[in-house]
């Protein structure tokens, strides 16, 4: 019987195994015989893969809207290329095709080539003309569109004529547009010395926000955040990653990853605070220009209690003005600067929430950052929702071993696994951990914590 797509699902959570039959025992292996070099990866998992593949009925789905069928026949596609292409292959894609691409990319972004392609509703364009319009030399862009092409990022439709895809078109829009950028500046500089920078540590974590790829890759004493701030471009194109990221991803207070109706909306005490202003439902913590807040609005409309946004004055500053208009119930959105390393100025909220935060600190900083929301929580009320990776043992999805390496880099920070979790929050902070919610396979989820009661 084909396998439901559920378990399809399931089964991509990490590499595909295909069925033992399809295995080759392997033979012996000369580091001398460069043979090797032009055979497929890994032609065992070929048939196997192929045969998963086929054994679904694919065409009966709207992969617009079952993320979890387009999930997992990604999987399998990419285990598929990554078994069938030689180590040769493998290797020209890595240090040639795809660092060339994210370079052409970011010109194209920086030229206006993608608007260019967009116009008139993205209808095919000669090199020429789109080179007159963005000022570029000709045949230099005849170049980079022929690699932009081949590597499926627009497509040709003629001699010299090209249309952009849904992926071109979406590099004209802020969120992916400004995130090449962010990389290009902030990230890249820092990855690529990872490298140099263990080799001076004797291959040792780094564990510091003031000594650390990062760093060391920026010749700065100042940490990633202040980097951030420093600049109107900064802050904007790491606002524009942090939009880039969320999207599309299962709503953090929907029923299939929190379900915030049951678990927060229900049990809210609606009493006047002391000082007779309306009780705060929810306070996201360095919420940057508050997303995460809205989701919640767009599921909960009428929710009761107010709704606080904090981050830096540099976020805050460009917090949209739509966060600010009436929400549905007519309350607002509270903009508030604060720095989650000083005492918490809101006190009994219903939940304080932190999402992408505890993975930007190493362990000690969370703790800090932890201790002071802990100050502000009303025992046996308050809830602490973190939003993020909990990394399984096995079966690790590369969108969330990607981001430990890029936390490490950038931080010295991580993603953390079940343990780490209970060991940080359990142990390092006095709270309890009362579940951890989430499809897993690389979402987010969130994991819900009490002021854990004296015995
Ligand atoms: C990785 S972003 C996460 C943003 C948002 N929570 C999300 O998930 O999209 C980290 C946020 O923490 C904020 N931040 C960094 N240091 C902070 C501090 N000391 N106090 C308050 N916010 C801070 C940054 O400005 C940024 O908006």
């Amino acid at each position: 019987m084909a396998p439901s797509i559920q378990e399809l699902y399931h089964d991509f959570v990490g590499n595909d195994v295909p069925n033992a039959k399809h295995r080759r025992s392997s033979s012996s292996f000369d580091p001398n015989d460069i043979s090797i070099n032009a055979r497929p990866c890994d032609l065992g998992r070929v048939s196997g893969l192929i045969d998963d593949i086929a054994s679904y009925n694919w065409g009966d789905i709207d992969f617009s809207q079952d993320r979890n069928a387009r999930i997992s026949l990604l999987s399998k596609a990419r285990s598929l290329i990554a078994a069938l292409e030689t180590p040769r292959e493998t290797l020209l894609r890595h240090i040639g095709a795809e660092t060339s691409n994210f370079y052409t990319i970011v010109i194209g972004i920086e030229t206006n080539l993608f608007h260019e392609m967009a116009k008139d509703n993205g209808s095919p364009k000669t090199a020429t003309r789109l080179a007159e319009a963005i000022s570029f030399d000709p045949d230099l862009l005849r170049r980079i569109l022929r690699h932009l092409a081949s590597m499926n990022h627009i497509i040709q439709t003629g001699e010299d004529e090209y249309r952009p895809n849904n992926f071109s078109k979406a590099l004209t829009t802020s969120p992916i547009a400004g995130s090449y950028q962010f990389y290009r500046n902030i990230c890249l500089p820092s990855m690529i010395n990872l490298h140099k920078w263990l080799k001076t540590k004797s291959y040792q974590s780094p564990t510091t926000t003031i000594d650390n790829p990062f760093t060391f890759g920026h010749q700065t004493s100042q940490t990633f955040f202040e980097v951030i701030g420093s600049t109107a471009k900064n802050t904007e194109h790491f606002n524009d990653h942090m939009v880039a990221y969320c999207q599309g991803q299962p709503a953090w207070c929907s029923n299939s990853v929190y379900p915030a109706a049951d678990r927060l909306i229900s049990g809210f005490d609606a009493s006047p605070q002391p000082d007779g202003s309306d009780p705060v439902m929810l306070v996201d913590i360095g919420g940057n220009v508050g997303h995460d807040l809205q989701t919640f609005v767009s599921h909960y409309p009428s929710h009761p209690g107010r709704l606080v946004l904090q981050d830096l004055p540099s976020v805050i500053a460009v917090a949209p003005p739509s966060l600010t208009s009436p929400l549905p119930n007519g309350k607002y959105v509270q903009l508030q600067e604060h720095d989650f390393f000083t005492p918490q100025p809101v006190v009994g909220a219903r939940a304080y929430y932190l999402h992408h935060i505890m993975h930007d600190w190493p362990d000690d900083k969370c703790v800090s950052i932890l201790s002071q929301i802990k100050k502000a929580m009303k025992p046996g009320y308050s809830r602490l929702l973190i939003n993020e990776q909990v990394i399984p043992e096995k079966k690790a999805s590369w969108e969330a071993t990607y981001l430990d390496l890029y936390m490490m880099v950038l931080f010295g920070a991580r993603e953390r696994t079940e343990k780490e979790w209970l060991r940080l929050l359990e142990d390092g902070c006095g709270l309890k951990v009362l579940g951890m919610y989430g499809p897993g396979g690389g979402v987010e989820g969130i994991i819900e914590c009490e002021v854990a009661l004296e015995e």
